[in-house]
């Protein structure tokens, strides 16, 4: 069954600041999405690599994404929240490719640059065979407070069964396409949580802390850390 991925870029990424949408924020010497689009487009098991842009946007023509053209497809279609871009972006590529309702979509934030390309082959192995699809995650490692009022804590949560969801998250195409359309309005984060919504349950598949998401300006100094770092054990162990 072919796997096809679609990276939802069409975000503006305020919560990092500044003027530049995160996806195109410098990261180890190139825009924070080459990292996705170079570990996506460089795996032999997925077909095509499809990134969603805002209809406005004038920053992806000042790059070159030349290494990857013949796997990737640049759709501008983006909408006003991620499940509507990622809804956008589904709709635009079936109009592209032979996507078949049953084909696999692997989900797969722009802001996720230190995705591991064995993190990717696991979700793939672990799910092929799946009869719903499902998710990277990791087991939450921290004590959890609610906040309450003044700044203090109202109780502990109980952190057992907690997972913090990542992507890449992997569904067939049309059960997808029928979970985004029946989420609608509502705000829906991860595309898992619209398939749930559907009364399904996505496997979780154990990933790992070093995917993290891009949002704060600190995360920004870990990715480039977990990728210097990878570059560096790459090096060593090619002599
Ligand atoms: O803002 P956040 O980090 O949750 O965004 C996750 C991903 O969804 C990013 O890759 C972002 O570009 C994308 N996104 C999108 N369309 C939006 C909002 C976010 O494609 N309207």
């Amino acid at each position: 069954m072919p796997f096809f991925a679609l990276i939802p870029a069409a975000g503006a990424g305020s919560r990092l600041g500044g003027e530049t949408p995160k996806q195109y924020l410098p990261l180890a010497g190139r825009p924070m999405i080459h990292h996705a689009l170079q570990l996506l487009c460089g795996s032999p098991r997925i077909a095509r690599v499809c990134v969603v842009l805002s209809p406005g946007d004038t920053e992806w023509e000042r790059h070159d994404w030349s290494a990857f053209s013949s796997r990737l497809a640049v759709l501008e279609c983006g909408g006003a929240t991620r499940a509507e871009s990622v809804l956008n972006g589904l709709r635009a590529a079936r109009q592209a490719f032979a996507i078949n309702d049953d084909d696999w979509i692997l989900v797969h934030d722009a802001a996720r640059p230190c995705l591991a390309a064995a993190q990717l082959d696991r979700l793939l192995d672990e799910l092929a065979d799946d009869a719903v699809g499902g998710l990277l995650a990791v087991p939450v490692a921290d004590t959890l407070k609610r906040g309450g009022s003044g700044g203090r804590v109202a109780h502990t949560e109980s952190r057992e069964d907690l997972w913090q969801a990542q992507t890449p998250q992997m569904f067939r195409y049309a059960r997808l396409v029928e979970a985004l359309c029946r989420a609608g309005g509502t705000a829906m984060t991860d595309d898992a949580g619209a398939i749930e919504a559907l009364g399904l349950h996505p496997r979780l598949v154990p990933g790992d802390p070093f995917n993290l998401k891009v949002t704060y300006p600190q995360d920004l100094a870990l990715a480039e850390l977990i990728l210097a770092g990878r570059r560096a054990t790459w090096r060593k162990n090619s002599g």
